[in-house]
C-alpha cells in the first residue's frame, strides 16, 4: 500500500490491517502507552474545502504518533493561484514524508500521487471518502464484533460517503443496501464494482426496502460541500430519505445508527434518532483519529509498507 486515494484500490486484507493496528493505536491511546512511530516526519495536509474532524485528527494524529503536520489552506497555496497539481506534488514531495489532501477532483489527488513521491492520503473528495468509512467500520466491528455477514444499509445522497461506504463494507464481508433517488444514485464505476458482488448489494429507490433487517443504518447531509446552490432543490428531493423513528423500525432491533457528520437535524436525520445514537456516532468522530493514525503509520513508516 502506498497511497490512500480510494478504497477500491485496497485488499480486503489491507483494510482489515488498518483496523487491526487502528484498534491497537486506540488502545494505547487510552492507557496512556506512547507510540512515537512516526517520530521527525512531517505531514502536509492541504484543503480546498473546510473540516474539522479531519483537519483537527489527522493534527492531533501526527503529533501523537512523534510527528508534525503542516495546514496548508488553497487560499493561501500557490495551488489557489493557479500552480498546476503535478508542480505541486515534485515540490511538497521534498519537504515532506507525506500528504493529506481534501478537494473536489478526485483526478487531482490521483495527480498528486502520480507526480509526488511521498504517499497521499485522500481527506475527501466529490467521489469518496476512504478515511471516513475506515473509521465507521472500525467503529461498526466496535459495537458488533464482526463486520462478515453483517447488513449495513445507507439512505439518502449516493455522493461520497455512499462511494466509499458500499466499497468499504463489501470489501469487508458485509451485505450493503443503498436507498437514493434515481438521479442521485452512487457512481456507476462503484455500482459496477458493487455488481461483482451479486445478492450482497441491493440499490434501491425506497428506503423502507433497503433499511429492511439492517444492523446498521449510515447517512450524510443532503448538499454536500460544493453543492450549496442546490440546497433548496435538494431539500425536496430526498425528503423522504430521513432517518427517523418510522424508518428505523425496517432494521433490525438494537440497529446502530452512524452519522460521518456534520449532521443536519430535521433534514437527513431527526433530532431524536440523533440524539438517541449520539454514543456510537461521536465514538465514529473519536475513531477518525485512531483509523488515520493506523493509516498514517502503514503509509509512512518505512517497515510497516
Ligand atoms: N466527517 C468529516 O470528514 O468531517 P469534517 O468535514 O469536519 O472533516
Ligand atoms: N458528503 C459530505 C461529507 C462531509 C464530511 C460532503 O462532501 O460535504
Amino acid at each position: 500500500m502506498k497511497h490512500l486515494l480510494k478504497l477500491l484500490d485496497l485488499s480486503a486484507e489491507e483494510i482489515f490491517s488498518i483496523l487491526d493496528l487502528a484498534d491497537r493505536l486506540k488502545y494505547e491511546r487510552k492507557h496512556s502507552i506512547a507510540h512515537p512511530l512516526l517520530a521527525g516526519m512531517t505531514l502536509g495536509m492541504i484543503f480546498q474545502k473546510s473540516s474539522t474532524r479531519t483537519r483537527v485528527s489527522f493534527e492531533a494524529g501526527m503529533y501523537q504518533l512523534g510527528g508534525h503536520a503542516l495546514f496548508l489552506s488553497s487560499r493561501d497555496l500557490q495551488i489557489g493561484r493557479g500552480e498546476p497539481v503535478k508542480d505541486t506534488a515534485r515540490v511538497l514531495s521534498r519537504y515532506l514524508d507525506g500528504i493529506m489532501i481534501r478537494t473536489y477532483a478526485q483526478q487531482e489527488v490521483e495527480d498528486l500521487a502520480r507526480f509526488g513521491s511521498i504517499p497521499v492520503i485522500n481527506g475527501l473528495t466529490d467521489f469518496c471518502h476512504p478515511c471516513q468509512v475506515l473509521a465507521d467500520l472500525m467503529t461498526i466491528r466496535e459495537k458488533l464484533g464482526i463486520l462478515q455477514g453483517k447488513k449495513l444499509c445507507f439512505i439518502g445522497d449516493g455522493n461520497n460517503m455512499a462511494n466509499s461506504l458500499i466499497v468499504g463494507g463489501l470489501k469487508a464481508g458485509m451485505t450493503v443496501s443503498a436507498a437514493t433517488p434515481y438521479a442521485y444514485r452512487p457512481d456507476e464505476a462503484v455500482l459496477a464494482f458493487a455488481k461483482e458482488y451479486g445478492k450482497s448489494f441491493s440499490l434501491e429507490s425506497d428506503p423502507f426496502l433497503a433499511a429492511s433487517g439492517a444492523d446498521v443504518i449510515i447517512t450524510d447531509t443532503w448538499a454536500s460541500m460544493g453543492q450549496e446552490s442546490e440546497k433548496e432543490e435538494r431539500m425536496g428531493v430526498f425528503k423522504e430519505y430521513q432517518i427517523n423513528t418510522r424508518l428505523l423500525t425496517a432494521a433490525n432491533t438494537g440497529a446502530m445508527v452512524l452519522h460521518c457528520l456534520p449532521a443536519y437535524r430535521g433534514q437527513e436525520i431527526t433530532e431524536e434518532i440523533f440524539e438517541t445514537h449520539a454514543e456510537e456516532i461521536f465514538e465514529e468522530a473519536e475513531n477518525r483519529l485512531h483509523a488515520q493514525k493506523a493509516v498514517l503509520v502503514k503509509l509512512l513508516k518505512k517497515e510497516e509498507k
